[in-house]
C-alpha cells in the first residue's frame, strides 16, 4: 500500500500544489485533510476489502445486495483509470528524464538554460508520446504477468533508496544562495491564501497522494490477512506518505526561488528545478551529481510504476472478479483505453493546447476531475459505506483484526468515519462545484 501511495503524487505533484496554492497555507490545510479526512477514508476503505475480499463493485453489491450503489463503486474503478492516462504521461515524462541523466546532458548547457529544456519536450508531439507509451507498456506487462512478489520486493528496496536521495538534494539545495526565500515560503503560513477552492486542492492532492477514493486501497486490501492491524498499516502508510511529500517540497521549494522559477509554474515544476539542481551539483563534482541524478530518477521512476500498477490492477481485478475475463484481456483492454485518454492527456501540451474544456485543457481536466470531485465522492461513498452500512460490531472486529489486538482510539475512529469525514467532505464538494 506504501508503494502505491508513494509516487509522482508526493515528488511530482505536492510541489507544484504548494507552489500553486499558497505555500505554508496549504500545507496545513494538507495535513489536517490527511489526519482528519484521509485517514478515516483509508480506514473505511480497508474494512470494506478485507471483510468482502471483494474490489470496490463486488465489495459495495455485497454490502447492499440488489441496489445500484455497486455502479458507485464501478465510477470510482473508472477514475483510477482516467488517473492512469494522465499519471502515465508524467511517469513517460520521467522515463525521458532517466534517459537524460544517463547521457548526462543536465550539466552541459549550464545551469541557467536548464529549466527551459522541459517545455521545449513536452510541446513536441512524438517523444512525450513514446515516452508515454513505454512507461504504461511497463505497468501493463507487470500487472500482466501478476509479478505481485516482485513489487512488493521492488517497493522495499527503492523507497529507501528514494528517501536517501530526497535528503541528499535537499541538503544541496538549502545550500544554494537565494534558497532561504523558499524556506520562509514553506513555513510562514498567510492564512488570507486559505478559501474553499484552497482546502479543495489541499484535500484533492491528501486524497491523490494516499490513492483514495478510487477503490485502490480497498483491492489492495482484499488481500489482507486477517491477522493485519488495520489501524497501524493506515498510520503507517500515511505517515510515510506524508513524510515523503514534505521532504519532496523542502528539497525542491528552495531551488525553485534559488533558481528564479516562479512557484506556480505548474506540472512542470519538479522537471525544471531537480536538473537545476544536478546541473549546480555537476558544476562543483560532475561525477556526484551524474550518480545522484541517475539513481534519483531511476528511483521515481520504480516509485511511479508501483503506484500506476496499483490502478491498473484495480480495473483488471474488476474485470476478472466480476466479469471473468482473463487477466491478459483485461490488461490489454485497459491499456488500449488508458493509452488513447493519456496520448491526448499528453498532446494537450503541444498540438491539442488549444483544446479547452470549461477553460482546462484535457490533461488538466483529468486531473481536476479526478482529484477534486471523483475521489472526493469516492471517499465520501466509503465512510458511508464503512460507517453505515456495517455494524459497530463489524468495525470493532475489523480494526482490532478479530480481538486480536486492541483497537486504538476505536472511538474517535468510528465518529470521524461516521460524521467528521463524510459531512466535510461532502460540504467542500458541494462548495466547490458551485464555484
Ligand atoms: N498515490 C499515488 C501517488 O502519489 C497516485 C495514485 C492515485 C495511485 C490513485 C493509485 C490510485 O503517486
Amino acid at each position: 500500500m506504501a508503494g502505491s501511495a508513494i509516487g509522482l503524487g508526493n515528488i511530482w505533484r505536492f510541489p507544484y500544489m504548494v507552489g500553486e496554492h499558497g505555500g505554508a497555507a496549504f500545507i496545513i490545510v494538507y495535513i489536517l485533510a490527511t489526519l482528519f479526512l484521509s485517514l478515516p477514508i483509508f480506514l473505511s476503505e480497508s474494512i470494506l476489502g478485507r471483510r468482502t475480499h471483494l474490489g470496490p463493485f463486488g465489495a459495495l453489491a455485497k454490502i447492499s445486495p440488489g441496489t445500484k450503489w455497486k455502479y458507485m463503486g464501478l465510477l470510482t474503478i473508472i477514475s483510477a483509470l482516467i488517473i492512469l492516462s494522465f499519471y502515465s504521461v508524467v511517469g513517460g515524462w520521467s522515463v525521458d528524464y532517466f534517459v537524460k541523466s544517463l547521457t548526462l546532458s543536465f550539466s552541459r548547457g549550464g545551469a541557467d538554460s536548464v529549466p527551459a529544456v522541459f517545455g521545449s519536450f513536452i510541446s513536441k508531439p512524438v517523444a512525450p508520446l513514446v515516452c508515454h507509451t513505454i512507461f504504461l507498456l511497463l505497468t501493463a506487462l507487470i500487472v500482466g504477468f501478476g509479478v505481485k512478489k516482485g513489487i512488493e520486493l521492488f517497493s522495499k528496496v527503492t523507497l529507501p533508496l528514494l528517501f536517501i536521495l530526497i535528503v541528499v538534494i535537499l541538503v544541496y539545495s538549502l545550500s544554494l544562495p537565494g534558497s532561504s526565500a523558499g524556506i520562509a515560503y514553506l513555513v510562514k503560513p498567510d492564512f488570507s491564501k486559505i478559501t474553499v477552492e484552497t482546502v479543495a486542492y489541499a484535500m484533492g492532492q491528501s486524497f491523490f497522494s494516499l490513492s483514495l477514493g478510487v477503490g485502490t486501497i480497498l483491492t489492495y486490501s482484499s488481500h489482507i490477512s486477517k491477522s493485519e492491524n488495520l489501524m497501524a498499516s493506515g498510520i503507517g502508510t500515511a505517515a510515510s506518505d506524508m513524510g515523503f511529500a514534505m521532504l519532496a517540497g523542502f528539497a525542491v521549494m528552495p531551488a525553485v526561488f534559488a533558481a528564479g522559477i516562479a512557484p506556480g509554474a505548474g506540472p512542470g515544476l519538479i522537471f525544471e528545478t531537480l536538473p537545476y539542481i544536478f546541473a549546480k551539483m555537476g558544476e562543483a563534482s560532475p561525477v556526484i551529481s551524474a550518480v545522484v541524478a541517475i539513481l534519483f530518477f531511476l528511483t521515481i521512476l520504480v516509485s511511479a510504476l508501483t503506484s500506476s500498477i496499483s490502478m491498473l490492477e484495480t480495473g483488471v481485478s474488476y474485470l476478472e472478479e466480476e466479469k471473468g475475463m482473463r487477466r491478459w484481456s483485461a490488461v490489454g483492454l485497459l491499456f488500449l483505453l488508458t493509452w488513447t485518454l493519456g496520448a491526448l492527456c499528453s498532446l494537450s501540451f503541444g498540438p491539442l493546447a488549444d483544446v479547452q474544456i470549461f477553460g482546462c485543457t484535457i490533461f488538466e481536466l483529468c486531473d481536476k476531475l479526478t482529484a477534486n470531485f471523483l475521489m472526493t465522492l469516492g471517499g465520501f461513498l466509503f465512510t458511508i459505506f464503512a460507517g453505515w452500512k456495517l455494524s459497530k460490531d463489524d468495525l470493532r472486529d475489523e480494526l482490532s483484526s478479530g480481538g486480536l489486538h486492541r483497537p486504538v482510539a476505536f472511538r474517535l475512529t468510528v465518529f470521524l468515519i461516521r460524521y467528521i469525514a463524510p459531512i466535510v467532505i461532502i460540504t467542500i464538494f458541494i462548495t466547490n462545484l458551485f464555484l
